[in-house]
């Protein structure tokens, strides 16, 4: 994959004139920083192929790995995505907001193939965020857009994340300050029932809550109780979630109570740690603040990092995933 050319990346504030100078970015082929309510994404239009190539490169990410396709609406949806009664029921329900369904690909549909990498299926969702919104208005087009990290690293939920990531190999951070949610979209599949690829800020329970009769699989690979095999299959159909993701440089201890020599501790409710995720042992705060404090974590001269518990329902699924990743090592 070729290196891209060091640039100058720019920092711009959210507003009128900033939307119009990275439309005009987008529309030329390039890629832009944009923060969405889940963490910030590297946009581009999805379909040109040079322009997909362009977030690959400044990634460094490997091209098997399929893209979430943002839109405007369920409308611009259903040009590229063929939807069944449980995928529309989902749209309408959660839409727009931090749900990615992956649907078949609509005949047709107007996306590059390396969107996808290839496959017969595509990651859609309808954002919520106003500069993604303004993004996608002003380009007019469905918008591809992992998160703006290099690849394997830890996704951003402010601009300065980005920069500190990708600085140098892309052009514009349009910068609205912290993310919402913080944590990646949740995704899902509805081929045969309803299935979580992906736990995110749309919890299972909200899921049940709207789909009491939805037959799914095991619901995340963090949360299942069962061997690992079962896992490794469900990885197959979101390649993406077989590697190491959201690692920070320095190794991470799970389930800490106290903080070792040499480790950075990051609490949670009755562990206060150097810095807390949330003293309130509040799953949504936390959520909010993981990133962040990953990133804080690995930018301070201690040279591991620990974490307190964290309960595994509700968000805390989502959030363990996470961490369980960002723990891996290959
Ligand atoms: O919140 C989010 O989802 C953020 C913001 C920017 O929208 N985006 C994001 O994208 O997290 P990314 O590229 O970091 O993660 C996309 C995930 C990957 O794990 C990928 O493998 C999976 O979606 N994916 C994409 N297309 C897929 C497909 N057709 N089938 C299964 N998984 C797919
Ligand atoms: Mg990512």
């Amino acid at each position: 994959m070729a290196v891209p050319t060091p640039m100058t990346t720019r920092v711009l504030p959210y507003g009128e004139d900033t939307i119009v100078q990275a439309a005009a970015l987008i529309a030329a082929g390039g890629i832009v920083a944009v923060p969405t309510e889940t963490v910030y994404g590297l946009a581009a239009d999805a379909t040109q192929a040079l322009a997909v190539t362009a977030i690959y490169a400044a990634k460094g990410r490997p091209s098997f790995n399929p893209l979430i396709v943002h839109v405007l609406d369920l409308a611009a949806a259903r040009a590229l995505a063929a939807f069944d009664d449980l995928s529309l029921g989902l749209a309408e329900a959660f839409w727009p907001g931090p749900l990615t369904l992956v649907l078949p690909l609509a005949r047709g549909a107007a996306v590059a193939s390396l969107v996808t990498a290839g496959l017969t299926t595509i990651a859609i969702r309808v954002p919520e965020h106003r500069a993604m919104r303004a993004l996608l208005a002003a380009t007019g087009k469905p918008l591809a857009a992992p998160s703006a990290n290099a690849s394997g690293g830890i996704s951003p939920t402010r601009a300065v994340h980005v920069v500190a990531s990708l600085g140098g190999r892309i052009p514009l951070v349009i910068d609205d300050g912290a993310t919402e949610a913080g944590l990646e979209s949740t995704i899902v599949s509805t081929d045969g029932g309803l299935k979580i690829l992906r736990p995110g800020p749309i919890t299972d329970e909200a899921l049940q809550h709207f789909f009491p009769g939805a037959g799914r699989g095991p619901v995340t690979p963090s949360s299942a109780t069962g061997p690992r095999p079962a896992q490794e299959k469900r990885l197959v159909t979101a390649p993406g979630q077989l590697e190491s993701h959201y690692a920070p440089a320095k190794p991470l201890r799970l389930n800490a109570t106290l903080a070792e020599d040499g480790e950075w501790l990051i609490g949670f409710g009755p562990i206060a740690g150097d810095e807390t995720l949330s003293s309130a042992g509040d799953l949504t705060e936390a959520a909010a603040r993981l990133f962040d404090l990953l990133h804080h974590a690995d930018a301070n001269d201690r040279p591991r990092i620990a974490i307190a518990p964290v309960p595994h329902h509700g968000l805390g699924l989502a959030i363990n995933d996470r961490l369980r990743r960002a723990a891996h090592r290959d």
